[in-house]
């Protein structure tokens, strides 16, 4: 199994859709490492894993954990690292807590949210040796709503231009999220590194999604995440059967007692 380089990640442009997901744990990470190209440990932990209401307010200390306990068990995929919200609010901060996390997690790369604004930081980071993988379109780390982007003119104005500023900036790849189908294929067209679309429509270079989402783990789906599995209905059912088993005295059987 050879180890994903972001030189492959960029070579793919234009030729291979890259494969992408995110994972919290080892065992998804085992999995997800087997078929993936790139596996984000997203800050979306906050919201899907521990049941916040936005992604602002998972802490650093915690992505680090799920990150190790991912990056320890992935032996090809690149990892990404997600910056949590006010993690990066100017490049010397932004440093001081990537070199941290790279440190600590032995991450490939990490990732930011935002356009024109960051700039500066993805610069000084790339320039210390730090890969960035940018994100723009819905910033869930700064929007006040979900909606769907690129429906106006202003709006796909600012979405194009921050796409090519973080592109000229040194990112690597960058997540298009959640923006309409024709401004998703312009900046895929425009911008020299690969996007990678999460509801941007088939023409980014690659496409992710949220784990829990596509295996049917979470409460609420957007129109952009096709459900592959539905865990929930599966664990209930285990845990029901596990529980009749016990009140009947079927479980534990002689299978599974020391003798
Ligand atoms: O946190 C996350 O899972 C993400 C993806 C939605 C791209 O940023």
């Amino acid at each position: 199994m050879q180890k994903l380089t972001i030189k492959k990640i960029l070579n793919k442009k234009n030729k291979t859709p890259i494969t992408c997901l995110t994972a919290y744990s080892k065992a998804i990470a085992q999995i997800a490492d087997k078929y993936c190209d790139i596996i984000l440990v997203g800050d979306s932990l906050g919201m899907v894993l521990y049941g916040m209401k936005t992604t602002k307010e998972i802490k650093i200390g915690t992505m680090i954990l799920h990150c190790k306990a991912v990056k320890n068990f992935t032996k090809k995929s690149l990892v990404v690292f997600d910056m949590p919200y006010k993690t990066y609010e100017n490049k010397f901060i932004a440093y001081k807590n990537a070199s941290k996390v790279m440190k600590l997690t032995k991450c490939d790369a990490i990732k930011l949210e935002g356009g024109k604004k960051i700039v500066n930081i993805i610069k000084y980071l790339t320039k210390k040796g730090i890969p960035v993988m940018g994100h723009v379109g819905l910033l869930p780390q700064t929007s006040s709503n979900f909606k769907v982007r690129g429906k106006n003119f202003v709006q796909r104005k600012k979405i194009f231009d921050d796409a090519k500023a973080i592109s000229n900036s040194g990112v690597f790849a960058m997540v298009l999220e959640c923006v309409v189908e024709d401004l998703a294929k312009k900046i895929t067209h425009k911008v020299s590194v690969p996007t990678i679309g999460i509801g941007a429509s088939k023409y980014c270079d690659g496409q992710i999604l949220v784990i829990d989402d596509m295996l049917g783990l979470s409460d609420y789906y957007p129109r952009f995440v096709k459900q592959y599995s539905n865990l929930k209905k599966i664990i209930e059912k285990s845990v029901k059967n596990y529980v009749k088993d016990v009140k009947l005295r079927k479980f534990p059987s002689n299978k599974n007692v020391y003798k």
